[in-house]
Formats: structure tokens, C-alpha cells, sequence
């Protein structure tokens, strides 16, 4: 049996290529090896909501499946957190809980695209959402990296970029790897730019709980739907990342075609990931917040030290979320 050919062509995941090279070595406890390869909260979850899940795993009904969009008091839930940190928001129905922001990627790709179609993606890219352009055989353009605007896009660039074929432009902000992250004015440029050639914004806001500030307004624009799509992953902000907790938020029409996808794909997302999703979303604005300033702190701190260690390195961007400094050999 063969595979399919254009699935060999890429790259194998970099973070399991990356953990092959330490397999099995022990990292002494002065010198201890600093992961931030991926970004994983360093903390457990809050401990208030590990407590409400031992309710939720003894009770029988956690162990059926949910609407495939997923359970309507937790999309509910969801839409009071976006009019909390976004001051607008999607409705319940232009929301689908999916399997981290990593399906929500997969299920905005399939809506929007087909193979041959292309989808132009700021560099330096997430690698996931390469490989996922890839398999799906949509053809990734790369908008360069511009030290100028520390990573941010330069949307002459992207304007140039656009052509009959493309049909949405992919940004991830706060982006993974380079921090950067757009400001309003920026977002606005993009939305409008997209608007214009009648095609679709993709924000990747995976880190969106960490800015500290509303990410952006674009919600607040009647014809949002129209031309925005937005990826959100709550296992990041409430440290459920094996949970596997995001969402797609798109127009109606969209969700509805993602429906599609999301039956035949994973059905829902797991029913304990959407109540502790939910859990979330109602009681822990002030646990993710002190979190925010942790992480602030090590932001910090780390750019102090690597600024000051005249390393000779220029260091043209860095953001708000930084991984957590997970020791690996200590016993
Ligand atoms: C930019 C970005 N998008 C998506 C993901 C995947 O998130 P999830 O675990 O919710 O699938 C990550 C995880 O590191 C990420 O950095």
C-alpha cells in the first residue's frame, strides 16, 4: 500500500522531530534543559475547575456524545466571553466547538477552499497550518517576514499577493513563533483588504486571553461574517490543551457547511472538554488574567536576560505568550 505521494512531500511534525533528539537523555540538574518548543501553559488548570470535573466524570451523561456543534448552554457560555473580552461577538449559532483550534483550522481550510486554490500566509508560518494547506492541496503563498514591522504583515505585500485564485489570507496573532501581534487599526486594514477582493480573513488568536486588551474590533462590524473567520483555542487560556478545547467561528452559512465536516470528522468535541470549556468561560476572567501577568513577567524577564547576554543576535520581535520553562531529566 502507498500512500497518498503529495502527503509524503511533507515535513514530518517538527515538534516529535524535535523531542527524538533528546529521547532518552538525562539533563543534570545544573544544567537543566529549558523547553520552548511548544507552547503548553506551564501551570494546571485552575484548581477550582479540576474540582467541578471530578462532578463531571462520575456523572453518566459526560459520556455521550453532544449536537455536533456542540452543547447550546456552552455555546452560550462562550458567546458571554467574547462580549467580555471582545466587547461584541458571534451568536451561538455562528459557533462550533471543535477539537482544539488545530480541527477549527481544518474545518475554516475545507469551507473556504479547494484543491488549487491558494491561501497567502505571513511568515514565518505556523507549522500545523502549512502542513494542513498541504494535505489539503491548497497552495500556500508567503508573505516574507518583515523585520521593518517586526513580523507584522505589510499589507502592500499582501495586497500584491492576491490573486484569482486566493481565497483567504491567514495570520496568527499573537503569532506562533515571533509574538508579534497586530493592533486594531491593523486588523481593519486586513478585514478591509479582504473585503475588498471578496475574500476571507483567518485569524489564527489561539493566544488571544494574553494580550491583556480586546484583540481587536473586527466583531463589532455588521458584515463581520461576511469576511472574517476567527480560531480560537481554549486550551491554551484555560490550560486544557489535552482537553483539546477550540472553536470555529464563522457566518452561519459557514458553520453550516462545517456541520458537514465536523459529523463526519469527530462528530463533537468531547462533552467534558465543553464543560470545562464552560466552566471556564464563567469563573475564570481573574485566573487567566493573573496568568497574563505571569507570563508578561517571564516575557520580560527572558528578553531582558537575552538582550543583556550580548549575544550579538537582533531580536526583531517577541510577544506576550511564552511557553512554560518546563525542566525535562529532573526526577
Ligand atoms: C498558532 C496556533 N494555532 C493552533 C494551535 C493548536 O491549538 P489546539 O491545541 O487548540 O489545537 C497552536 C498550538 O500550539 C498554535 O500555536
Amino acid at each position: 500500500m502507498q500512500p497518498a505521494p503529495h502527503l509524503e512531500k511533507i515535513q514530518t511534525p517538527p515538534i516529535t522531530e524535535v523531542k527524538r533528539w533528546i529521547g532518552g537523555r538525562i539533563f543534570p540538574q545544573n544544567r537543566p534543559l529549558v523547553d520552548l518548543c511548544q507552547a503548553i501553559p506551564s501551570y494546571s488548570p485552575a484548581p477550582q475547575l479540576m474540582e467541578y470535573m471530578k462532578g463531571v466524570m462520575t456523572d453518566p451523561s459526560s459520556y455521550i456524545y453532544s449536537p455536533d456543534e456542540g452543547l447550546p448552554e456552552v455555546r452560550e457560555e462562550v458567546t458571554h466571553w467574547y462580549q467580555r473580552q471582545y466587547k461584541s461577538g458571534p451568536s451561538a449559532h455562528q459557533l462550533c466547538l471543535t477539537i482544539g483550534a488545530s480541527q477549527a483550522f481544518w474545518l475554516a481550510l475545507i469551507c473556504l477552499c479547494q484543491p488549487g486554490d491558494e491561501v497567502i500566509i505571513q511568515l514565518p508560518a505556523y507549522f500545523d497550518h502549512l502542513m494542513g494547506l498541504q494535505a489539503l492541496g491548497i497552495k500556500p503563498v508567503f508573505a516574507p517576514f518583515d523585520p521593518t514591522t517586526a513580523g507584522r504583515p505589510n499589507i502592500q505585500t499582501i495586497k500584491h499577493l492576491i490573486s484569482d485564485k486566493t481565497k483567504a489570507i491567514l495570520l496568527v496573532t499573537p503569532s506562533n513563533p515571533t509574538g508579534a501581534t497586530i493592533d486594531h487599526s491593523m486588523a481593519e486594514d486586513l478585514f478591509l483588504l479582504a473585503k475588498s477582493h471578496n475574500i476571507s480573513l483567518i485569524l489564527d488568536e489561539t493566544y488571544n486571553a494574553f494580550v491583556g486588551h480586546q484583540p481587536h474590533q473586527l466583531f463589532s462590524h455588521l458584515d463581520w461574517p461576511e469576511h472574517f473567520v476567527h480560531i480560537a483555542s481554549f486550551g491554551k487560556t484555560f490550560a486544557l490543551t489535552g482537553m483539546r478545547s477550540g472553536a470555529l467561528i464563522a457566518s452561519e452559512l459557514i458553520i453550516e457547511q462545517a456541520l458537514k465536516v465536523q459529523d463526519s470528522m469527530v462528530v463533537c468535541q468531547s462533552r467534558p472538554a465543553q464543560l470545562a470549556l464552560a466552566y471556564g468561560c464563567r469563573y475564570l476572567d481573574e485566573w487567566v488574567a493573573k496568568n497574563t501577568t505571569m507570563m508578561q513577567q517571564r516575557h520580560d524577564s527572558f528578553k531582558d536576560q537575552f538582550l543583556a547576554a550580548d549575544l550579538n543576535f537582533e531580536l526583531s520581535s517577541s510577544g506576550s505568550f511564552l511557553p512554560g520553562l518546563n525542566i525535562h531529566g529532573l526526577k
